[in-house]
């Protein structure tokens, strides 16, 4: 039998964010970037597949026109300790030139992810560049990074939902929440 949502539910220890927690700040998130782009095309180089929940609900309720970018970075190798090495295979079409980009992730954790990426953005010479995530963890980065947008900013554990996996899985849990340590 297909798990339910129930079911993937019950392996959480808490419920950090509820959905409808997560929908009323990324509308907010929206109406800041629409406001900060006005009259400008957004570039929007995002990074997948954990931000790929984020992603889509914050950019239907941007009403400004939209250049879409996606890249699929990864930082972590299954479990939950990032491995500090980051790879990033580049789009062959993926120039930033003189653009408006915004740059967009579900989670800064270390800084490794979005500081790799942000920096091969910079050297592409955009015309601005800002950065948006859904959850900011409060820890010592590896790497400093300056974030525009931050939904919500959580204590540093490993949470789950919203597009974030462990092992591939809970991605489609609506709400994020953190795992019941194995006994
Ligand atoms: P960083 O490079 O350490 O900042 O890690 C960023 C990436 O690691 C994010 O894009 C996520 O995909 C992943 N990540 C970091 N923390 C978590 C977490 O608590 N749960 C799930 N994925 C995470
Ligand atoms: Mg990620």
């Amino acid at each position: 039998m297909m798990p339910s949502l129930t079911g993937l539910r019950s392996d959480l220890d808490r419920v950090l964010l509820d959905a409808a927690v997560i929908q009323q700040r990324v509308a907010e998130l929206a109406t800041q970037m629409a406001q900060d782009f006005a009259g400008k095309t957004i570039t929007v180089v995002a990074i997948l597949d954990g931000g790929l929940f984020f992603v889509a609900d914050l950019l239907r309720q941007i009403d400004l026109p939209v250049r879409l970018h996606t890249l699929s970075a990864s930082s972590y190798h299954g479990g939950t300790q990032t491995s500090g090495e980051v790879t990033v295979p580049w789009p062959a079409g993926l120039t930033v030139r003189g653009q408006d980009v915004l740059l967009l992730d579900d989670i800064l954790d270390s800084g490794l992810t979005l500081g790799t990426v942000r920096d091969r953005l910079r050297e592409q010479s955009p015309a601005s560049l800002r950065i948006g995530v859904l959850l900011s963890k409060k820890r010592q980065r590896r790497q400093a990074i300056a974030v525009d947008y931050m939904g919500f900013e959580i204590k540093d554990e490993f949470v789950v939902g919203y597009g974030m996996d462990f092992q591939g899985r809970f991605r489609n849990l609506p709400c994020i929440g953190v795992l019941t340590p194995p006994s």
